[in-house]
C-alpha cells in the first residue's frame, strides 16, 4: 500500500528518493518523508500531503547533498494521518521505512515498555525500528536477522544504522521490494516505476532474504547467511509509460493505452488462427485433467473474473464459480487436484488473492494466475502464469488492466474449449478471429468520451444511482459501479436487472440515474421490460445498447450505441463507455481521479 524507496550511489540521493517517491505516489499519498545521511549523522525530513510538499520542505531546509537515504510514501493504517505516523522511523542507531502490517505489534510494545522503552508515534512500523535497534550491537545483518524472528506480518523493510553510512539493508515477507544496482547506484523499491529512470532489468528480492546495497554493488545472503544470485527479470516499457504524456490524469491516458495493451495481451497467443499459450508453457492437460474451476480475486479483476466464468462455462461447460478472495480464504473452500484455481491480480501482490492462491496450493488444486506485474508474488507462487500486458497502470482505479484481464479470460475460455473439444477448430477459430479485432473495436469506441461528457455533467450532482444488466451486462454493471464509486465518490450499486424488483426498486423514485446495459441481444427483450419498470418509477435511464437494438425513443433519456460486434465481445466496448462515465463525472466534480481518498493501487494489507 505504501510506497518505498532506497538508494545509495555517486548521484544526488534527494533527487533520487524524491523522484521515485512521485512515481510511488499511486501507492499511498496521505504523507511521505526521506531519511539521508549527512556528515553529521542521518536527518529526516517528513511532511504531511503530497510528495510535492516534501520536496519543497526538502528544498528550503537544506541545501546539503546526500548519497544513500531511504523515501517512503504512507497509505495510513496504523495511527492517523500526522507527521510523527510519517515515516522513516528513527529509533536509537536504526531508522526505517516500511510496507505492511506488523500484527503483534502491541504485544511487542508491552515488552519493549518494561526496558523502558516507548515509541513516539502510534505505528507498528516504529517498534519494528525498536525491535531491530534492540537486536543491534554493530551487526546489521545479526541484528536483522534476529528481530524478524519476532516480527509477524507483512514487512518490506529498507534501513539504515547511523554507524554504517552509506549502507542499506532491506528484507521482505509478503510486500514487494525489486532492487537493481546501476552505473549510478544501487536502488531498491516497492515497484518498477521507481526504478525505470535508472534500468529496465531488475530482480525481486526473494522473501526472507537480506539485501544489502551500496554504492557499487547489491549483495544478498539467505537467513544463514548463504549469498544467493537473483534472476534478473526485464520490463519491456520505459519511463513514457510510466509519465502522464500530456494527459491531465493516468487514468484518461491508461484508458486511452487499452488499444496497445489489448494488442500486446492478445496477438502473442494466436498462432495460426488458434489460441496457443505455448510461449506461456500452459498445458492443455491444464484444462483437460479437472472437472471444475473456481476464479477468485478481489475488486476490478474479481470482476473480470465474473465475465470468465461467463465466457468459460458457455464454451466448457464445466462448472466455474467466482469467489472474492477475502471471502474465500476464510471459507473452508472444497479444493482436490481436480480443481483449477485462476487468480486474477493486476499487480499480483494483493494480500487476499496472494493467500487465496496459496490456499489452494495446500489444498492440492492446480492453480494459474493472470497477472500484470511481471515477477510479483502471485506470478511466482502460481504453477502456471498468463501475463497481461497492459504495462505500469498508475491510476487507482483499474481500466486498461481490467480490459486486458477480460482478454485473458477469453483465450482461456477458448483454449479450454479447444482442448475439451466442445468447442471445433472453426469455430475457435472465428472466435479468435474476432477477439484480435478488439483493439481495433477498442480504438474506435474511444470516440464515445464527446457523448460521455454531456452525460457525465448531468451525474454529477447525484446523490445515488444503479447500473444494471444481465448476463455479461450485470458482471460489467459491477465493473462500471466500482469504478464511477472509487473516482466520483458517488453511492452507486449494480444489480441483476430482473432482481431489482425484489426490493431494491423502492428506491428508484423521480430522477434517480439508471445506466441500464442492454448489449446481450438473447435477454435484451428482457432488459426493456426492466427498463420500463423503472422509468415508470420516474428513473432517468442512460441506456447503453447494442448494434442494431431497435430503441424506443421514449425509452431513455441517453442513448449510447455500440459500433458493430458480436455480443459476446460487447463487454470491450461496455467497459470503455464506463471508465468514461467514472472519468467524467469524477472531473465535473473537481476529483483527482488518480489519488481517490482511503484507496490504495496495490492492497497488500488484509
Ligand atoms: O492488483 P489487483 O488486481 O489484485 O487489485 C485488486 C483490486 O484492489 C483492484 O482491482 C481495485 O478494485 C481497483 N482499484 C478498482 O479500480
Amino acid at each position: 500500500m505504501c510506497g518505498i524507496i532506497g538508494f545509495t550511489g555517486n548521484i544526488n540521493a534527494k533527487d533520487v528518493l524524491l523522484q521515485g517517491l512521485k512515481a510511488l505516489e499511486y501507492r499511498g499519498y496521505d504523507s511521505a518523508g526521506i531519511s539521508y545521511f549527512t556528515e553529521n549523522g542521518i536527518r529526516t525530513i517528513k511532511a504531511v500531503g503530497k510528495v510535492s510538499g516534501l520536496a519543497d520542505k526538502v528544498a528550503s531546509a537544506s541545501s546539503d547533498t546526500a548519497k544513500c537515504g531511504i523515501g517512503h510514501t504512507r497509505w495510513a493504517t496504523h495511527g492517523g494521518v500526522s507527521e510523527t505516523n510519517c515515516h522513516p522511523h528513527r529509533f536509537g542507531k536504526v531508522t526505517l521505512i516500511h510496507n505492511g502490517i506488523i500484527e503483534n505489534y502491541k504485544e511487542l510494545q508491552d515488552e519493549l515498555a518494561k526496558e523502558g522503552k516507548e515509541p513516539v508515534s502510534q505505528t507498528d512500523s516504529e517498534i519494528a525500528a525498536m525491535v531491530i535497534d534492540s537486536c543491534y550491537k554493530n551487526n546489521p545483518v545479526r541484528a536483522i536477522k534476529k528481530a524478524v524472528k519476532k516480527l509477524h506480518g507483512a514487512y518490506a523493510f529498507c534501513i539504515m544504522f547511523e554507524d554504517h553510512p552509506g549502507s542499506i539493508y532491506a528484507i521482505r515477507n509478503g510486500s514487494p521490494l525489486v532492487a537493481t544496482a546501476t552505473k549510478e547506484g544501487a536502488i531498491i523499491a516497492s515497484d518498477m516505476v521507481a526504478l525505470i529512470k535508472y534500468s529496465k532489468d531488475y530482480f525481486v528480492l526473494p522473501e526472507h532474504h537480506i539485501a544489502h546495497l551500496t554504492a557499487k554493488s547489491i549483495n544478498i545472503t539467505d537467513l544463514d547467511q548463504n549469498e544467493i544470485e537473483p534472476d534478473m527479470l526485464h520490463v519491456n516499457w520505459d519511463m513514457a509509460a510510466a509519465r502522464k504524456g500530456g494527459y491531465e490524469y493516468f487514468m484518461l491516458k491508461e484508458i486511452h493505452e487499452q488499444p496497445e495493451s489489448l494488442h500486446n495481451t492478445i496477438s502473442p497467443r494466436i498462432k495460426d488462427g488458434l489460441p496457443d499459450f505455448s510461449a506461456d508453457n500452459i498445458p492443455d492437460s491444464l484444462f483437460t485433467d479437472i472437472n471444475r474451476i473456481v476464479i477468485t480475486a478481489c475488486g476490478t479483476a474479481m470482476h473480470a473474473g465474473l465475465i470468465g466464468k461467463n465466457m468459460i462455462e458457455r464454451f466448457s461447460r464445466i462448472p466455474v464459480t467466482v469467489d472474492i478472495a477475502s471471502e474465500f480464504r476464510y471459507q473452508n473452500p472444497i479444493l482436490d487436484s481436480s480443481t483449477l484455481v485462476i487468480t486474477i491480480s493486476q499487480s499480483g501482490e494483493t494480500a487476499d488473492t496472494l493467500a487465496a492462491l496459496r490456499l489452494a496450493k495446500e489444498n492440492g488444486a492446480k492453480t494459474l494466475s493472470i497477472v500484470n506485474v511481471k515477477g510479483s508474488s502471485i506470478a511466482r507462487e502460481s504453477d502456471y502464469v498468463l501475463y497481461t500486458h497492459a504495462g505500469p497502470e498508475i491510476a487507482v482505479a483499474s481500466t486498461k488492466a481490467y480490459t486486458v484481464q477480460l482478454a485473458a479470460v477469453y483465450l482461456v475460455s477458448f483454449r479450454f474449449a479447444l482442448a475439451k473439444g466442445t468447442l471445433t477448430e472453426d469455430e475457435t477459430r472465428k472466435l479468435a478471429a474476432t477477439l484480435l479485432e478488439m483493439p481495433s473495436f477498442v480504438e474506435n469506441m474511444l470516440s464515445c468520451d464527446k457523448a460521455i461528457e454531456p452525460i457525465s455533467n448531468k451525474l454529477k450532482k447525484t446523490k445515488s444511482l444503479f447500473f444494471i444488466g444481465r448476463g455479461l451486462d450485470y458482471a460489467l454493471s459491477c465493473e462500471g459501479s466500482i469504478k464511477l464509486k472509487e473516482v466520483s465518490y458517488i453511492h452507486s450499486e449494480a444489480y441483476a436487472a430482473g432482481e431489482l424488483k425484489h426490493g431494491t426498486i423502492s428506491l428508484i423514485t423521480d430522477n434517480v440515474p439508471v445506466i441500464a446495459l442492454a448489449t446481450q441481444e438473447n435477454v435484451f427483450a428482457k432488459m426493456i421490460s426492466n427498463i420500463r419498470e423503472v422509468r415508470s418509477r420516474g428513473a432517468k435511464v442512460i441506456m447503453v445498447a447494442g448494434t442494431g437494438a431497435q430503441v424506443d425513443a421514449s425509452l431513455c433519456d441517453h442513448l449510447i450505441t455500440l459500433p458493430p460486434v458480436n455480443d459476446l465481445f460487447a463487454p470491450f466496448g461496455a467497459a470503455i463507455v464506463l471508465q468514461y462515465i467514472a472519468y467524467y463525472t469524477a472531473t465535473a466534480r473537481g476529483l483527482n481521479v488518480d489519488q481517490p481518498r482511503n484507496l490504495a493501487k496495490s492492497v497488500t494489507v488484509e
